[in-house]
């Protein structure tokens, strides 16, 4: 991680984060916290549960506004954006996938991935996305899947055409938040092996949020957060 020569694509730089919500005496959420991520990283986040991983990958992913600070992607500041312009930012940018798959069950594999196309046209000058789809699938081992509804599916299957689906409009950014929380052991192991593969393949930028040790060492880089801060790199 780090090499300077490579293009940062994520700068959060100074961000503080309270939500509305929270009472007068508890403590910001993120406190005047920076980060780095270069082009092509494999970046894991660990740390004790309310540390603020999620709030800060929110924050990356432009799905929640900074109290204070700014968070760069790709040379863009979207702190700065409205709303109309980052849902499109998001659609062409960035890839999701969090705990639970959020598959549409009425919807087979292959259709639940090429719902994110559906939104955006203009990227479909760049080949038919069926095709894109359907050899995605077959990488992340779904070959046999391709037609069948979530219901048909198991847990960590649903999870790997998750990860497809957040790749289809081709994002910078691959964002996930606890994405093997809900998998048994080898699932889980077959989750990140399809996610460092895609990170290699693709070049997609990857952050993963993890309570998984297992996960993380494998990743390029892990980073500690505790009370709403990073720790240094040791
Ligand atoms: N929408 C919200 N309104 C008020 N407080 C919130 C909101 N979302 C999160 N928080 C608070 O912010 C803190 C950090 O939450 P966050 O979800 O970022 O933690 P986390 O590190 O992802 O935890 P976990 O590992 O349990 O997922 C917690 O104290 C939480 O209660
Ligand atoms: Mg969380």
């Amino acid at each position: 991680m780090g090499g300077e020569s490579r293009q940062p694509i994520v700068e959060v730089r100074g961000v503080t984060k309270r939500y509305q919500a929270q009472s007068l005496d508890t403590p910001d959420v993120l406190r005047d916290l920076s980060l780095t991520v270069h082009a092509g990283d494999a970046l894991a986040i660990v740390g004790p549960s309310g540390s603020g991983k999620s709030t800060l990958l929110n924050l990356i992913g432009t799905l929640d506004h900074p109290t204070r600070g700014q968070v760069i992607i790709d040379g863009d500041d979207v702190s700065q954006m409205d709303e109309r312009r980052l849902a499109v930012y998001r659609g062409h940018h960035v890839g999701f996938i969090f705990q639970d798959h959020h598959l549409l069950p009425q919807c087979s594999a292959i259709e639940n991935v090429l719902v994110p196309t559906l939104a955006h046209r203009s990227l479909r000058k760049e080949g038919d996305p069926a095709l894109r789809a359907q050899a995605l699938l077959e990488r992340a081992g779904l070959s046999d899947h391709l037609h069948q509804r979530p219901g048909q599916l198991s847990g960590g299957q649903c999870q790997r055409v998750a990860v497809v689906r957040a790749l289809i409009n081709k994002p910078k950014l691959l964002l996930a938040d606890e994405p093997t929380g809900a998998l048994d052991r080898k699932s889980a192991v077959a989750l990140g092996d399809l996610l460092i593969e895609l990170n290699q393949s693709e070049g997609v930028t990857l952050i993963v949020v993890t309570h998984s040790d297992a996960l993380a060492e494998r990743l390029g880089c892990v980073r500690h957060m505790r009370d709403g801060l990073l720790e240094p790199v040791r």
